[in-house]
Order: C-alpha cells, then structure tokens, then sequence
C-alpha cells in the first residue's frame, strides 16, 4: 500500500505527533508498504491529491487533526483514512460533549461544568479540590488540579500568568482521588489496564513524554473486579461513541469507594504511539509488537 502519514500540525500536542508520526512511519516501511510523511500544515490538501495515497494514517494529536475537521476534508476527498471518523471525533475531541453522550449509557464520569476563565480570578467555580482543564486539549496540555493547600498548575484567585489564560472556557471537574489507570481498544477488544504512578503525583505532559519519570505497572495490580470494570467501560465507550480502530479510555479509581469509585474521565480516539506510549505497551502484553499494531489500524481502515 502507499500510505500517507499525516503527522505535526500546529496543536499544541505537535511534538508528541510528530514522535507518534515518525514511529508509524518506520513501523509501515518495515511492513513493506511505501509511505509519504506529511507535516501537516494549511496545504495538506493539495500535498495528498499529489500524492495520491491508497490510505492516510491519522498520526495528528489535538485540534485539527482529532476534531473531525481533518476526517471531513478526508470524507470529502474520498480518502480512506485510520482512526475515528467525522461525527465521533467532533464528540470525543470534547469533554463535555463526552459526558453528553456516554452518562446516559450508564458510564460513570466525573460530574462537571463549563466555567469562563475570567471567572477563576474572582471564586472557586466548585469546592475544592477540583480539576480545570480545557474541554478539547490532550497530554494534559492547560490541566491545573485546585487542592485546598495549594494549586497545581493555576494559582486560582491571583492574577498570575498561567495556561489558563490561554483557554476562555474550562470544564472544571471534581477531583476523583486515587490511582490513575487507562484502557486501550483495538478492534472489538479491551486490551489490558494499564495503572500510571507519575514520580511527581501528577501525570502530566512531562512525566507522559520525559522517559523515568512515570512508572506503567501493565497489568495493574488491582482486583479483578476492577479490571474487569474498566475494561468492559472502555469497550462501551468506543462502541458508543462509535469509534474505528483503536481509542483509549482514561480513569481515575477512587480505592476506598471499590467499584463506585471508578470514573471514566475522556477517551483518546488519536492516542499517543510514542514509545512511551500506552496503547502500543497495551499492544506488546497481548502479543503485538508495534509493527503488528500498526497494521492492525491499517487493516480496520480498509475494512
Ligand atoms: N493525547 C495523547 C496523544 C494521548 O491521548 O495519547
Ligand atoms: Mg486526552
């Protein structure tokens, strides 16, 4: 196949897509398949009807590669391409369009609302601790967690610089406290739970990309039941939400509170494929290695 990977854009996410990108691309050469790399920037129109590729490998992360703008012009063009398509991007890209549709099929989310920024300056928007972040950003880009001895991230009520800034609108969300764990989805299957225990407490964009500084324990060792849960909650998710090929749900586990305590915080229809990674370390503790993982997506896409 000649295929196409569209990588980089100007999200904020960039970087991590063009690790992403590069990773698909040498994994698709290794396959046998004739590759274009695409930066992806205003002309990426004209730069595919040139190339005239078999199939896009979605490699962007963030807005507008994850937010359904890049699929419709795909849909338009008559483009096959990897990943969601149109309709569940534009939902899944939103936190809150998230909940809209995934509360009333029974997953249990973190309750929440949408807040203007301006706001934070003058009151808490929730009691503390709750979590800001930006409705439609990933790797945590603009996330502050509001404790009541401290802030991370934003400090709420002064008029200090920070990511805020950047956002009008945030979801402000109660803090769920307990362990971090994710799920990943391929095809009609949850792989495993993966639980992330960042050395800093937070799993942010540096303990994501910065190797050592956040330890995977996959499978997480927590209780079947648990596991269980979270996987059968991730697959709902992406039947729900109709995704294509593979997503991955995030969670927060409340220990104390048992099953009740798990919440499904977003699922990543454009996850990472960095090596470090979580859907392809998911990929490798079932048996696929990355190159195996990355024709998978391919083959889904031609289905
Ligand atoms: N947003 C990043 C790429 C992820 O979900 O893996
Ligand atoms: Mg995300």
């Amino acid at each position: 196949l000649h295929v196409a990977v569209l990588m980089g854009g100007w999200s904020a996410e960039r970087e991590v897509s063009l690790t992403s990108g590069r990773g698909v691309a040498a994994a698709l050469r290794s396959l046998g398949h004739r590759v274009t790399e695409i930066d992806m920037d205003r002309d990426v129109a004209a730069r595919l009807a040139a190339a005239r590729p078999d199939l896009v490998f979605n490699a962007l992360h963030g807005s507008p590669g994850e937010d359904g703008t890049v699929q419709g012009m795909l849909d338009l063009m008559g483009v096959a391409y990897t990943h969601s398509g149109l309709a569940t991007s534009v939902i899944a890209i939103d936190k809150q369009l998230t909940k809209n549709e995934l509360v009333p099929h029974g997953i249990r989310m973190p309750g929440g609302r949408i807040v203007a920024s301006d706001s934070l300056y003058a009151e808490d928007p929730l009691p503390r601790p709750y979590v800001l972040k930006p409705v439609n950003e990933g790797s945590s880009v603009g996330v502050a967690i509001v404790t009541e001895g401290g802030n991370y991230g934003y400090p709420i009520g002064r008029d200090t610089e920070g990511p805020w800034r950047h956002f009008d609108a945030l979801l402000a969300e109660p803090f769920i406290p307990g362990r971090e764990l994710t799920v990943a989805v391929l095809g009609d299957a949850a792989l495993a739970v993966t639980e992330l225990k960042p050395k800093s407490g937070f799993y942010d964009y540096d303990s994501k990309y910065t190797d050592g500084l956040t330890v995977h324990v996959c499978p997480a060792e927590i209780p079947a039941a648990i596991a269980e849960a979270a996987m059968a909650m991730a697959l709902k998710a992406h039947r729900v939400l109709g995704c294509r090929g593979t997503s991955r749900s995030d969670f927060r586990w409340d220990e104390a509170r048992g099953e009740a305590g798990l919440y499904l915080l977003e699922v990543n229809t454009q996850p990472g494929m960095t090596p470090l990674s979580l859907v392809p370390e998911q990929a490798r503790h079932v048996g696929l290695t990355y190159e195996a993982l990355v024709q998978r997506i391919v083959d889904d896409a031609l289905d």
